[in-house]
């Protein structure tokens, strides 16, 4: 999982634009830079408007000098997060006079959950900016760009998300001719949960499934064009649930088992998940799926009823204990990861204690941790036991050091194990490639290029900070995540 609120690096795929060439061929090339801070689900909607730019002539460029339109794609979870847009708009601002001297155009776009957050009030604080775009109007990019070019200024956080899934669709429906071995796919955007820290049922909406139908051809055109792996996405992606063709109302799980059965698609994962909506069908799917991998992001944020209880959770410590007991029966080899907030307000040091004694007993194999912003318009903000940000950063580092030391452990668990690595791309070090281990981590492996894009045994023999190193064992069939 890329950590939310950093910046991730985006693989905007420009092959995805080459299918739509008889409208583009016509136009004037022109460049996009964009640039992907926050969530999975900001990495596919960045690829999504680049596909929907590809018709108007627009190919990606990495080289924000070169580009005609810059589009911030942005993260709203954390102060820090929200901040970093507004400098990067001061640098962006350079950039654009430069470009004016020389007689070019630059047209700058906000994106995402900044834009639907604070709309009108980025222009205002931002004023080179000719376009904010909330993340359901993706979709009609082109006719807003051409507003703002013609010089108004556009602010478009309309709540559309049926007509985006229409159009992430029809989209679908005309695939591109290849792909990289690893795509996410949303099926499932907003939240109806309300944590009370947490900004995203205001920038994302209240929560809207994907059909059966949609999700389903979108897949096959995936695995068509090349695609092994896919995520499936959703803010509460074990919340989805849709008519299935049988009449039946489907959850998460019946829908796995419906992916895979996709030819061609090998490997199935999904995120993020609430512990309230670990359904039976779907602890089943990690038991019976061979293509489901043994990876489960489940995050529980505190450790301590009463913190879970101010946070609105819904769910007891006790709760995701049991829950856990019985995914691990269903999966024992399953690794699981965690988002934590240290410092919510009123945490005390014994809260702080039950959330590392939790961490303790259930041992993840990974965890996101972070230390709790105010976020204006979220509940929390108003609570008036904030806590010290001395405490916060000692508490933060208390508990990054005991997930460090589980993490070490369980991939020093998997040296002189044999498994599946999907090969996605090549490594740093010449004649290196990487891909991932059923459990997400990256694996570096001495081998021909030739073999991205698929599926090899590989042996561990040593692990680093944060990958794995190992040979390819040909011939060793039927291991995990093959
Ligand atoms: N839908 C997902 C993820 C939401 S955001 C879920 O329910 O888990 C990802 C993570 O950011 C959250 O899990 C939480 O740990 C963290 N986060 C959200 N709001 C935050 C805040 N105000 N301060 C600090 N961390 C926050
Ligand atoms: Fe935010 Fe909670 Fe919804 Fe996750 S479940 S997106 S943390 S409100
Ligand atoms: Fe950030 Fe929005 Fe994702 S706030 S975490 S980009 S849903």
């Amino acid at each position: 999982m890329a950590v939310v609120g950093e910046p991730v690096e985006a693989t905007l795929d420009n092959t995805t634009s080459k299918t739509d060439t008889s409208a583009s061929a016509a136009l004037q090339p022109k460049k996009v830079f964009m640039r992907t801070y926050g969530c999975q689900m900001n990495v596919y909607d960045s690829d999504r408007m680049t596909d929907v730019l590809g018709p108007e002539g627009f190919t990606t460029t990495e080289n924000m000098e070169d580009a005609d339109l810059v589009i911030l794609n942005t993260c709203h979870i954390r102060e820090k997060a929200a901040e970093k847009v507004y400098s990067e708009l001061g640098r962006i601002r350079k950039v654009k006079e430069e470009r004016a001297r020389q007689g070019k155009e630059m047209m700058i776009g906000v994106a995402g959950c900044v834009a639907q957050a604070e709309g009108e009030e980025i222009s205002r604080r931002a004023p080179i900016v000719d376009l904010v775009i909330g993340p359901q109007s993706y979709h009609q990019l082109p006719k807003l760009l051409k507003t703002a070019r013609d010089g108004t200024k556009v602010v478009e956080t309309e709540f559309d998300i049926d007509a985006k899934f229409k159009h992430l669709s029809e989209r679908a429906a005309r695939p591109p001719l290849k792909r990289a071995p690893s795509a996410f796919l949303t099926v499932q955007e907003g939240c109806d949960k309300f944590c009370t820290f947490c900004v995203v049922p205001y920038t994302r909406g209240a929560e809207v499934s994907r059909s059966v139908e949609q999700i389903v051809t979108e897949a096959e055109q995936m695995a068509v064009a090349g695609v092994r792996e896919i995520t499936l996405l959703g803010q509460n992606v074990n919340g989805w649930h849709g008519a299935g063709p049988d009449g039946n109302s489907w959850g998460l799980g019946r829908l796995l088992y419906r992916l895979s059965e996709i030819d061609g698609l090998d490997r199935l994962r999904y995120t993020t998940s609430h512990p309230r909506d670990m359904d039976d069908e779907l602890i089943q799917a990690h038991r019976d799926l061979k293509t489901l991998m043994p990876y489960l992001h489940l995050p529980v944020q505190s450790g301590s009823d009463s913190i879970l209880a101010s946070m609105n959770r819904k769910h007891t410590r006790d709760e995701y204990f049991r829950l856990i007991d019985r995914i691990r029966e269903a999966a024992p080899d399953i690794a699981l990861s965690c988002d934590f907030i240290v410092g919510f307000p009123g945490e005390t040091d014994q809260d702080f204690q039950d959330t590392m004694n939790l961490i303790r007993r259930v041992e993840f194999g990974s965890a996101f941790s972070f230390k709790y912003s105010q976020r204006p318009g979220t509940p929390g903000a108003l609570m008036d036991n904030q806590v010290d940000e001395d405490i916060k950063s000692a508490r933060l580092a208390e508990l990054q050091e005991l997930v460090a030391q589980q993490q070490t452990a369980f991939n020093a668990s998997r040296i002189n194990m044999t498994f599946g690595v999907l090969f996605e791309r090549k490594g740093r070090m010449p004649g290196q490639i990487v891909g991932k281990s059923p459990w997400l981590q990256p694996v570096q492996v001495d081998a021909s290029e030739d073999l991205i894009g698929t599926i090899q045994p590989v042996e561990i023999l040593e692990i680093g900070r944060n990958s794995l190193f190992g040979q390819l064992k040909p011939g060793h069939h039927d291991v995990v995540g093959q």
